[in-house]
């Protein structure tokens, strides 16, 4: 499939977007600055499938996450601002995952994915 660019200028501190990209379900999320703050100060230990908020990030671009929006247990579209970790909750058996994708409640046994992308300004990535 095709890359998808994304015009990030309009999406609002704490806004989640949802973009299709070869059929697949895509967040664009914008974190708060606190929840920035939140994920980094997260302990290793305290996830399932442990990841540091830098490896859930572009270098330079801390404030927005891209990752996949189907749940890693059986994939549901786990709902955003719910749950307990400033991210989403999944409505299906009830994983938690944090404001950068982390798992932290299962069932789900790994992070939401973080598909193929690019910063191609400040304001604008191209996924694929
Ligand atoms: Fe999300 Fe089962 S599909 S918890």
């Amino acid at each position: 499939g095709a890359p998808l660019d994304v015009d990030l200028s309009p999406i609002q501190d704490g806004q989640i977007v949802n973009v299709f990209w070869r059929g697949k379900l895509i967040f664009v999320r914008k974190l708060t600055e606190k929840e920035v703050t939140d994920m980094k100060a997260v302990s290793l230990s305290d996830m399932i499938d442990p990841a540091t908020f830098d490896s859930r990030v572009k270098k330079g671009h801390d404030q927005w996450l891209v990752s996949y929006g189907n749940c890693t247990h059986l994939g549901c579209v786990p709902i955003g601002h719910s749950g307990n970790y400033e991210g989403w909750s999944c409505p299906c058996h009830g994983s938690q995952f944090d404001a950068v994708g982390r798992v932290r409640r299962g069932p789900a046994p790994t992070n939401l994915p973080i598909p193929p992308y690019a910063f191609e300004t400040d304001t604008k990535i191209k996924i694929g």
